[in-house]
């Protein structure tokens, strides 16, 4: 039987509203789940099992199993304890922990909490907490290593580059201009996520306008983070057939991917922060500062912050709980 959850269809209690809102992305991203499929024994004593960990969700289409924690650190601790344990014993499994900043990340890019966003004024949005992550002189340095990299891989061809609306536009038109090739330029638009009880799916709203079978073509992001996003668009690109398809993006997350997606170019790679400027926004603001800056991570606290803690130490004593092994589910 295939388990998947198709919106509505099927009721599953999750233990904590950002359970649900984390399905509700997944489904957007058409990304098939599962709601605690499995629990994986940790620690027996004769014929009892003393400790088990049950992942939250099973991403059959990523073989991903995620964990999902909005806990205060010291339980994060324990948490983490379990899960080299969970490693250890299972070494087969793939397993993610998405930390309570994980989360609000998620939902900020989302569109969570907006109207709480100051007007952009360069400089004077950013307050003491907030930091640059690289100033205009080193994100044009870097857009030029790129440019250099793919004039000189691309020598001899004419590749479209293919930007996906609207965050990308100013490092594509920046980077069009440090690429020494004759390029031409093409756009498409998907629809944003939006919290709703009906859900939705991630879908094409402006397709490009140009054919891209038998072209050399180079997909420009600004950022990947969980790889949703791209793994979505570059499945849609493949289907046309281009002579050639590669990734270059100016940012990435790697630490947070859930979604492997091979990328050819990076500007840079970079750490766990919710980052504005040269394109990317909070709630649409912040694209026009010309540098990359890190936001602090108390506004990314908007409505979503009131999902709290959850009955952290509920869930942990259940999870510990002596539990006979025919009661395991598979
Ligand atoms: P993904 O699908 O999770 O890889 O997310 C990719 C998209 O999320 C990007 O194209 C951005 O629009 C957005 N995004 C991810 N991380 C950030 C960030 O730190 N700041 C602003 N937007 C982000
Ligand atoms: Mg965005």
């Amino acid at each position: 039987m295939d388990d998947r959850l198709i919106p509505g269809t099927r009721p599953v209690s999750f233990a904590h509203p950002s359970e649900r809102e984390f399905a509700r992305i997944l489904d957007f991203y058409r990304i098939g789940w599962l709601y605690e499929p499995r629990s994986f024994p940790l620690r027996w004593k004769d014929d009892q099992v003393l400790e088990m960990f049950t992942p939250d969700f099973y991403l059959p289409d990523l073989d991903l199993y995620v964990e999902m924690t909005t806990l205060r650190q010291r339980l994060v601790t324990r948490k983490n304890r379990k899960l080299r344990l969970l490693r250890q014993l299972y070494p087969d499994i793939n397993i993610v922990l998405l930390y309570k900043r994980d989360y609000f990340q998620l939902l900020a890019k989302h569109g969570y909490g907006a109207g709480d966003v100051p007007a952009p004024h360069l400089e004077s949005v950013l307050n003491d907490t907030d930091r640059i992550l690289y100033s205009d002189a080193q994100v044009q340095a870097s857009v030029r290593r790129l440019g250099q990299e793919i004039s000189r891989d691309y020598a001899g061809r004419a590749p479209l580059l293919v930007g996906v609306l609207k965050g990308v536009v100013y490092f594509l038109a920046d980077l069009a201009r440090a690429i020494d090739l004759p390029v031409s330029l093409d756009f498409m638009a998907v629809s944003q996520y939006h919290h709703s009880e009906e859900g939705g799916a991630l879908r094409i709203v402006k397709d490009l306008d140009e054919d891209i079978r038998g072209r050399d073509v180079i997909l420009v992001e600004d950022i990947v983070d969980t790889g949703f996003s791209l793994r979505f668009i570059l499945g849609l690109l493949r289907a046309r057939e281009p002579a050639s398809l590669r990734v270059c993006t100016l940012l990435d997350k790697r630490t947070r991917r859930l979604a492997h997606v091979q990328l050819d170019y990076v500007g840079f790679e970079i750490g766990n922060d919710f980052v504005v400027g040269y394109g990317l926004d909070l709630h649409q603001r912040y694209r026009n500062l010309p540098f990359l800056a890190v936001l602090a991570q108390e506004r990314l606290h908007g409505p979503a912050a009131e999902t709290g803690d959850c009955d952290a130490d509920a869930e942990e004593i259940s999870d510990s709980e002596p539990v006979g092994r025919d009661t395991i589910p598979a």
